[in-house]
């Protein structure tokens, strides 16, 4: 495993480390870890890598990676930095004989994704992305139930993911994950459309198993003196007729990290939240059934310390998922069950309509 990202004081690169580390199938052997090349060096040294593999750019690390002999190179690249540096990473790394794990969203607007997904169409490497909701155990029970027939035919579908930490201008006073999230230059087209409504909206397509058709949004910026969306609420309408609210804040006074879940059929509604992830809620017009999920064990104890607010074992062990089905789709040259750049593209399309709806006030086909 290489990286980029995941510097001094980053949130999400040591995730990523541990929790692939955590299958069993692979370990970090370099990275370009910061912009600047001292602090990069300083984080390789923390973690105890050779200082040759602690490189001051993503590029520098290609070139340094291909220059060892192949049993050594890493075999796969983690991009773990703010969104504007995603897609210049995967093309280099995918050009140069890598697979690519990406965290999201993918890129700062829907052309840059697009562009990446004819080079990864016409790549022999494996591409996942980390919508880490998508590896949660009760998650992928939710889809399981679905799929068995427990609620019948879909008919409606409510996400909502809602954080407090963006609640006042923050970004001004430097703190270095709100900085970026709220400047268009590292963030793209969109801020908490892209930072957690990609989550919703992912995790929206994938329950129903369906496409979303088009879409009316409200996408706002609720903190005076911010420079991008800090709030939006969407209605969505499915290929196959299924209806959805989608409603993400990060201004959302007193929440640390909410994300719920309810999916309504012909047959009863299930609900799930991030807030309590080993139990679903199985409810018809004269039952209701909790559904206890069982996690894997796994010794996540390092990263565990590395949790943001609102965040629980269970967010890595959703990482942990994900990652272990990356890692088997490499070993055997196929298709992991799992985000893909397709997932990316479709993010990165509805952020740009979601956009385009709440300027002109209507609805827009995706
Ligand atoms: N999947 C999830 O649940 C999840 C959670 C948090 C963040 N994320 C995503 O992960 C990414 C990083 O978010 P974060 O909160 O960790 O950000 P962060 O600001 O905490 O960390 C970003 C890191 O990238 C480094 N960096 C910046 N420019 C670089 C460059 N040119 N070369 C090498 N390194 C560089 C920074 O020095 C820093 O160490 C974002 O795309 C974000 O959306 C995903």
């Amino acid at each position: 495993m290489g990286m980029v990202g995941g510097g001094p004081g980053a949130m999400i690169g040591d995730i990523h480390r541990l929790t692939a580390q955590a299958t069993g199938k692979a370990k970090l052997v370099c990275g370009a870890f910061s912009s600047d090349h001292q602090k990069s060096q300083q984080k390789g040294k923390e973690l105890g890598l050779d200082a040759s593999r602690a490189y001051g750019s993503v590029e520098e690390m290609i070139e340094g990676e291909l220059s060892l002999p192949e049993k050594e190179r890493m075999d796969f690249l983690a991009i773990t930095t703010p969104n504007h540096l995603h897609v210049a990473a995967a093309k280099l790394a995918l050009q140069s004989g890598f697979h690519v794990m990406c965290d999201k969203p993918l890129s700062i607007n829907y052309q840059e994704a697009i562009d990446l997904k004819q080079i990864v169409d016409s790549s022999n490497y494996q591409f996942g992305m980390t919508y880490t909701y998508r590896g949660y155990a009760g998650v992928l029970k939710i889809k399981e139930l679905i799929e068995s027939g427990k609620i019948g035919d879909i008919r409606k579908i409510k996400v909502d993911y809602t954080q407090g930490w963006l609640n006042e201008l923050i970004e001004n006073d430097g703190q270095k994950q709100a900085k970026w999230r709220t400047d268009p230059k590292f963030s793209g087209l969109g801020g908490t459309i892209a930072d957690i409504g990609t989550h919703a909206f992912n995790m929206a397509e994938y329950l129903v198993g369906a496409k979303v058709a088009e879409l009316v949004a409200d996408v706002s910026i609720l903190v005076e003196g911010r420079r991008i969306d800090d709030d939006a609420n969407v209605l969505l309408r499915y290929e196959n007729g299924v209806k959805a609210t989608l409603s993400v804040g990060q201004a959302c006074a007193g929440e640390q990290n909410s994300f719920n879940v309810k999916v309504y059929g012909s047959k009863g509604g299930l609900h799930w939240t991030n807030e309590s992830p080993k139990v679903i809620a199985f409810k018809s017009q004269d039952s209701l059934e909790e559904i206890k999920i069982d996690e894997f064990d796994v010794d996540l104890t390092e990263a565990a310390r590395l949790l943001p607010d609102g965040h629980d074992i269970s967010f890595l062990k959703g990482f942990v998922t994900l990652y272990d089905r990356f890692l088997d789709s490499i070993q055997s040259n196929s298709k992991a069950n799992m985000p893909d750049i397709e997932d990316g593209v479709r993010g990165m399309l509805f952020i740009e309509k979601a956009i385009e709806s709440s300027k002109n006030n209507t609805y827009v086909k995706l």
